[in-house]
């Protein structure tokens, strides 16, 4: 008999983690043919009140007003950079368990495979969308074994960071969608089981891949120097004529498509919009979200409620110094605070941010080169997730074809050494298939079958620079106006790419949604 139909109601696999009063079944398989099995599992971690020492489920235990059959499923991933994931130990610090353990929640965490994965005979086996469909096969192996493990499984919230964020973007807008069953059932996931979820937690998610470039060059319009991503492989530098003459073509090509969006605002119904420069209703609409977050976080500065301790005033002189934990030095390190009274103020109550471009002198800087996901030289972690087993690295925004033949006359040699490579994809029906089947914006408002999750959160830091604020902001949008979900969207002051978020306010909303 296979792994997958091997859990009974009798687990006695499950080992009892004292520290943490929780049982933790560790990496189980959830699909039959699993082609990297130390990827495709998951961990499984339940609060000690749920189980009996025997593995079965207690009937009588309870926690917040919760019990076995009704307790949330946290589905954490770790996606990242695209990156094949195997899944997370309860130390790990990239995942959450421990803050959602101690709320009383069942956390998974649930590995993937991803952009180099490669099988036991070293093929390539993870490009998109297979970090997805095995998402999709550890929420139905769950689903499966509702009251075997504790959880509601009507209740999965799915969480998960950038890549991972992208992930659960995906798994709360593409449920139960039929454009995944043939790798489903390759893979051998319950194909018995439906896939859709109740809510989503999306951190810093880089969607929308194939307008990710655009996005990128009206966001950073102007701004000619990148400070790097040296772990990507590129140190920071200036942009060169020719990749200047492309941002401008891609940043302006960026504004017929998300007017083209025709996404309204929440509250006024009013058209947003964007134009050239950082204009139109659209901008207006992020630099309120903007300065709603430098108020939230002035006033829980003012209230003494961060870990800063300093005044406003002091905080928008720069006149502190921050204690921070360096990830790379694995120590807390001293940040001297950085002045912002050129283009923020506070009067107590309300914060006002002169201006986007302001606010992209010294804060919120340009990260990446241009194009920013689709690279010229194929460097990103996009190129390589749309990839084949044949060829690891493609290009993957057509768009980029027709701005690079305009550009043809004015840079002759850059377009003669780039524009063939690109103009490959030209014709490629299963490459566009890969990309339909990786971007949430095909099943947002639109006439795919899917089950969209009836909650989502979206969070991304203010100091964000991996992808362009309107990417969160049009997909926010976008979810709203389906009428379909309740979203609840914000910008987290002064946190850059990662899980940026408040602590407890996450399992304060499960907790909310789940009541
Ligand atoms: C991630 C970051 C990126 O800048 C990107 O392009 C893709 C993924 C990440 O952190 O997962």
């Amino acid at each position: 008999m296979s792994e997958i139909r091997k859990l009974n109601h009798h687990i006695p696999e499950w080992n009892y983690l004292e520290e943490y009063h929780c049982y933790l079944l560790e990496r189980v398989l959830y699909c039959e043919r699993p082609s990297v099995p130390s990827q495709q599992c998951m961990n499984i971690f339940v609060p000690d009140v749920y189980l009996n020492e025997d593995g079965t489920v207690r009937g009588d235990g309870g926690l917040n007003g919760f019990d076995a059959s009704s307790v949330p499923v946290i589905f954490e991933n770790g996606l990242a950079g695209y990156m094949e994931a195997e899944p997370f130990g309860i130390e790990d610090p990239r995942s959450a368990a421990k803050d959602f353990l101690q709320a009383g929640f069942v956390y998974v965490s649930c590995g993937c495979r991803g952009r180099s994965s490669v099988d036991e005979k070293q093929k390539r086996c993870g490009k998109s969308p297979a970090s997805l469909v095995d998402l999709k096969a550890g929420i139905r192996f769950l689903k499966h074994h509702r009251g075997v493990i504790p959880g509601n499984m009507d209740r999965i919230v799915s969480v998960g960071i950038s890549a991972g964020g992208a992930m659960s973007t995906l798994l709360g807008t593409t449920g139960n969608s039929r454009n995944y069953e043939v790798e489903l059932a390759a893979i051998g996931a319950v194909m018995t089981e439906t896939d859709d979820i109740f809510a989503a937690q999306c951190y810093c998610p880089i969607i929308d891949l194939e307008h990710a470039d655009m996005a990128y060059e009206w966001m950073f319009q102007g701004k000619t120097h990148y400070d790097g991503m040296l772990f990507v492989g590129f140190p920071e530098g200036d942009l060169t004529p020719f990749c200047q003459a492309l941002s401008g073509g891609l940043g302006r090509a960026y504004i017929s498509y998300l007017n083209g969006l025709k996404l309204v605002h929440p509250e006024t119904g009013e058209a947003v919009e964007i134009g050239e420069g950082h204009t139109g209703s659209g901008s207006e609409y992020l630099l309120r979200k903007l300065e709603a977050s430098a108020a939230k976080f002035l006033g829980k500065l003012e209230r003494g409620e961060l870990p800063l301790a300093c005044s406003a005033s002091d905080y928008i002189n720069g006149t502190y110094v921050e204690q921070k934990f360096h990830p790379w030095k694995k120590c807390m390190t001293e940040i001297p605070g950085l002045d912002k009274s050129s283009w923020l103020s506070w009067d107590g109550q309300k914060a006002k941010i002169a201006g986007i471009e302001a606010m992209q002198e010294n804060y919120l800087r340009r990260l990446k080169l241009c194009p920013a996901f689709d690279d010229l030289n194929l460097i990103q972690a996009e190129n390589q997730e749309f990839g084949t087993p044949e060829n690891d690295r493609v290009h993957f925004n057509s768009d980029l074809i027709r701005i690079l033949e305009e550009l043809a006359v004015q840079f002759p040699e850059e377009t003669a050494k780039y524009l063939p490579e690109y103009q490959k994809m030209t014709g490629d029906e299963e490459l566009d298939r890969r990309k339909y089947l990786l971007n949430p914006m095909n099943y947002i408002g639109t006439e795919e079958e899917a089950d969209m999750a009836p909650h989502f959160r979206i969070r991304v830091g203010s100091r964000d620079a991996d992808t362009s604020a309107t990417i969160t902001m049009t997909l926010a949008l976008a979810l709203k106006q389906t009428g379909k979900t309740d979203v609840d969207y914000e910008i987290v002051w002064d946190e850059p790419h990662g899980r940026a978020d408040y602590p407890g306010e996450v399992t304060a909303w499960v907790k909310e949604i789940c009541q």
